[in-house]
């Protein structure tokens, strides 16, 4: 296992001034303490992981799953082992956000420079720290956890190098917790696994709070900084989005992705799978229809701080969602 390192620029604030500023951070950090729950003890791990249940975690009712022809090809027993690799395979890229979200709200706890901000961030390093050991548990329950997809280490890399300590707070609260949250929501909703609604029921709990962190400080502060830093807070939001909503558009440099060989190692043609999922989720109908956590949960929260301003609108509408009220 190898250990990959990247430099980072941060500026340290100390804050003296102890008293609350930003009360709403302060009365986030008391909830955050009350809320507090432990991955060992208050998950039932003596259930027995249901497979089936679990199908697609990113698609529990198999709406999408079940209208291709490649899945309608395999035996029944292999499309739950199907089923469960792509499952393990997306929350191994949620394990990986996990740890991208303990080490930049280790970051903000530096950066940030305010006490309320500060003492509510050292709270997340812990959600996260408990998020990283619940979904590693329990990916192993499943099958094994895959490497992380190099479009993901991209913006994760990116908001740990921001030198902006607002542009992390974004990346990161706005956008990658916005994500995970409507993510677990719809695996909470969704799954027929009774193990994996208790995890992601507790840590959407705690997302709803990484989130509000963002939206509360954000709206305080973006409106207080300069015009340049703002605008670059901006492009650096839509770039994010461009590159989650594209998949960065290529795979894996290094060759073979891991969803590939998955694919591969149950006997599917890959590019010919590929090309059915493009051309079936292409149907305007069924985009529509189809849940979307960045239309449904990004893209709005981003909206709601300020950012998706008449300069940037337009990238959002290129990239298919609907903002603002000019018609592109
Ligand atoms: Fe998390
Ligand atoms: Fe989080």
């Amino acid at each position: 296992m190898t250990v990959e390192s990247i430099v980072t620029t941060l500026t340290t604030h100390w804050k003296f001034d102890y008293e609350t500023h930003v009360g709403a951070l302060r009365d986030l950090y008391e909830t955050a303490k009350k809320q507090q729950w432990n991955a060992a003890t208050d998950i039932p791990w003596e259930l027995e992981i249901n497979k089936e249940g679990v199908g697609d975690v990113l698609d529990p009712t198999a709406e999408r799953f079940k209208r291709y022809d490649f899945v309608k090809a395999l035996p029944p027993e292999k499309r739950i082992e199907f089923a469960a690799k792509r499952s393990a395979w997306s929350l191994s890229q949620f394990l990986h956000g996990e740890q991208g979200a303990l080490l930049c709200c280790g970051q903000l706890v530096e950066a940030v420079p305010d006490i309320d901000g500060k003492l509510y961030a050292a709270t997340q390093v812990v959600d996260e720290a408990r998020h990283v050991e619940v979904f590693h548990r329990y990916i192993k329950l499943l099958d094994q956890v895959y490497p992380i997809e190099p479009v993901l280490q991209g913006v994760l890399n990116a908001i740990l190098e921001a030198d902006l300590w607002q542009m992390k707070c974004v990346g990161m609260q706005v956008i990658t917790e916005s994500l995970a949250m409507g993510s677990f929501k719809a695996m909470q909703a969704g799954t027929k696994d009774d193990l994996l609604r208790n995890i992601v029921e507790l840590t959407a709990q705690d997302e709803a709070r990484h989130v509000s962190y963002g939206l509360i400080y954000m709206k305080e502060e973006l409106p207080r900084m300069s015009d340049p830093d703002r605008e670059r807070i901006e492009d650096f939001a839509v770039g994010a989005v461009r590159a989650l909503a594209t998949g960065g558009g290529g795979s894996s440099a290094g060759g073979m992705s891991s969803r590939q060989k998955i694919y591969e190692e149950m006997g599917i043609d890959y590019d010919a799978a590929i090309a059915e999922i493009r051309e079936k989720d292409s149907d305007p109908a069924f985009q529509e229809s189809a849940p979307s956590t960045l239309r449904d949960h990004v893209v709005p929260q981003l909206d709601r701080v300020g950012l998706i301003t008449d300069r940037v609108a337009p990238q959002y509408r290129e990239l298919g969602f609907q903002v603002g009220s000019a018609v592109s």
